[in-house]
């Protein structure tokens, strides 16, 4: 007889929020027990890609809401929000958009285009947008260096932005990114939203995707990131955590880096080791203790999958097997799991 756990949500109901990524068209992107798993454990959901400027917007006239209408129906079913991800994004873009060669006006147009007819579908059903997506370069330089950044200039983010706003003024708007605990970066980071704010254009948050690796977890710059985003009256979301256990080089989350895996480096194909599970469950505490804290509140914590047959880390750098998120392949919970319930109540 299975048993039913506390759901997840509700442990950490008045704190934060839990969400996941999910893919497809729901409903029958998942089996049964994943949607039961979903509706059981989280209250926000992001689509992992189908509101994203590709797969949302194939064509220049064309647009596909399907699988974004499909999420909304079931966020909706099941008394979930929906946070919206990606109006703004260098990678899953299609190659017609913002090329190269176009100039500054055109390009608004573009932007303005896009935003105002995808934010503009979803006007008052989505509880924010992550408007834009990694723009900050990783190293040295200030912005990334991207097609909307060489075809419109360093306000594109501003634009996009304020027209996100125009288009669904109910809708709070975030920027969103990985490794922006890091110093460096995140002093790159405060910047923008620095200069977002003097414009005048509409932030009320900063999303931290939280793509972390084990037994590296940076808990230390985590925590003084969320405080000093904190300073400027942001909201503060982990918007893409997982805790990826077979190792990899330092490459942040950028989608563009791909190493192949050695079937001898897929060292968890047949199932992670109990002590690392039990490492894992250690580091996942540590980091909602410091998600629970008064001083490095965070409004939302979501998980970048369901569960670990349902994560990008299967597929990224390279094929490997992965066990990073809090359920196993068969939507079981794993030490982790139990490990945030009891975080849960320590904090209470
Ligand atoms: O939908 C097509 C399918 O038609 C085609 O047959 C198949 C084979 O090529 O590709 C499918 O598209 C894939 C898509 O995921 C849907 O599965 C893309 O190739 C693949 O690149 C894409 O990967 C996504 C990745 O972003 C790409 O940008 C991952 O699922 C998604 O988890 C990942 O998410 C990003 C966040 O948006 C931003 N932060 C980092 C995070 C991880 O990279």
């Amino acid at each position: 007889m299975r048993t039913i756990e506390p759901s997840l949500a509700k442990a950490f109901a008045g704190r934060f929020q839990i969400g996941a990524a999910v893919g497809g068209v729901l409903p029958d992107a998942l089996e049964p027990a994943e949607r039961a798993l979903l509706a059981q454990h989280f209250n926000v959901l992001t689509p992992e890609n189908c509101m994203k400027p590709g797969p949302i917007h194939p064509e220049r006239e064309r647009y596909d809401f399907t699988a974004g209408d499909a999420l909304l129906r079931f966020a909706r079913g099941h008394s979930m929000a929906v946070v919206g991800h990606t109006l703004c994004w260098h990678q899953q873009c299609p190659s017609w958009f913002l090329a190269d060669g176009i100039d500054r006006s055109a390009a608004l147009a573009e932007l303005g285009a896009h935003i105002r007819t995808v934010a503009g579908h979803y006007r008052g059903q989505l509880q924010g947008w992550d408007v834009v997506n990694e723009a900050i370069a990783d190293q040295g330089d200030y912005l990334r260096d991207t097609p909307a950044l060489r075809a419109i200039g360093p306000d594109y983010v501003q634009h996009a932005f304020q027209l996100a706003h125009e288009a669904d003024p109910s809708a709070e708007l975030y920027y969103n990114d990985f490794n922006i605990e890091q110093p460096g970066k995140r002093e790159r980071t405060l910047r923008l939203l620095d200069s977002l704010l003097e414009s005048g254009a509409r932030v009320h948050g900063v999303g931290i995707q939280g793509h972390w690796l084990l037994d590296q977890v940076p808990f230390d710059d985590i925590a003084s990131a969320i405080a000093s985003y904190r300073t400027l009256g942001l909201k503060v979301m982990i918007t893409e955590l997982d805790l990826d256990v077979v190792d990899r080089p330092d490459c942040g989350a950028d989608v563009a880096v791909h190493r192949a895996y050695a079937p001898a480096e897929d060292v968890y194909r047949d199932g992670c080791p109990a002590v690392v599970l039990e490492r894992q469950a250690a580091q996942y505490t540590r980091l909602f203790e410091i998600f629970a804290a008064p001083e490095t509140a965070v409004t939302r914590v979501s998980f970048w999958g369901l569960h670990d047959g349902r994560s990008w880390l299967n597929n990224w750098p390279g094929k490997r097997t992965n066990h990073p998120l809090a359920f196993d392949r068969q939507c079981q919970p794993k030490p982790a799991f139990h490990a945030l319930l009891e975080a849960a109540r320590e904090a209470r």
